[in-house]
């Protein structure tokens, strides 16, 4: 494996899939997204997000009036679908961890859909990483430090890299601020999609 870009302590693995493996990989996620269908959330504050979502593994994130959490079931009352093997087979070869990820979040960004600077601190163990994977179009990927309001970079990232958030980078603050729509052939309708793979642990 080639070393990757590091940025604020992101590991930027680029160009990590060949595009039949793109194109596998949004097969599978068609087929998770027919079970377990996307929603576009609300946050506690009632406003609904630009991203569409839905998970696929043991739990799925899940936000709405009540916050974020994870969650064993879809808001519409079924299990989450198995992740897909392409996932883990990629997982396992970007960390050689033993451990599987409990959640695989899809987040699909439309046209003008973007992704406010946040942490990913909803899990219970943050020793494990969290590995991103992109596909389709372009996404201006923007990372900070582990303190609200901090100096941050900017960095595209093109379908077919992946990212590890692990170490000092895992509660890094990290947004997506716009996507370059029909930069990419991989989507028939365009648009981009966020894979990241997370391990929850026991839930508090
Ligand atoms: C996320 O932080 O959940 C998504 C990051 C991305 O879309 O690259
Ligand atoms: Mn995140």
């Amino acid at each position: 494996m080639t070393e990757p870009l590091k940025i604020a302590g992101f590991e930027i693995f680029k160009a990590q899939l060949t595009a039949k493996e793109q194109a596998a990989m949004v097969a599978d996620l068609r087929a998770v997204a027919q079970a377990a269908p996307m929603r576009h959330p609300v946050t506690r504050g009632g406003k609904q997000m630009s991203v569409k979502m839905t998970s696929a593994g043991r739990l799925g994130w899940i936000s709405d009036r009540r916050g974020y959490r994870y969650e064993a079931q879809h808001p519409d009352g079924m299990d989450w679908p198995a992740v897909p093997e392409s996932l883990l087979s990629l997982w396992q070869n970007i960390t050689n961890l033993a451990r599987e990820p409990d959640c695989c979040l899809i987040n699909f960004y439309g046209e003008n859909a973007r992704m406010g600077l946040h942490q990913d601190n909803d899990e219970g163990d943050f020793s494990f990483p969290v590995v991103s994977v992109s596909l389709g179009d372009d996404g201006l990927f923007r990372v900070g430090g582990v303190e609200r309001g901090g100096k941050t970079q900017s960095v595209w990232l093109n379908s077919g890299d992946v990212v590890v958030m692990g170490g000092d980078a895992r509660l890094a603050y990290h947004g997506v601020d716009r996507i370059r729509f029909g930069s990419s052939s991989l989507l028939p309708g365009n648009g981009r999609i966020n894979i990241t793979l997370r391990v929850v642990a026991d839930l508090a």
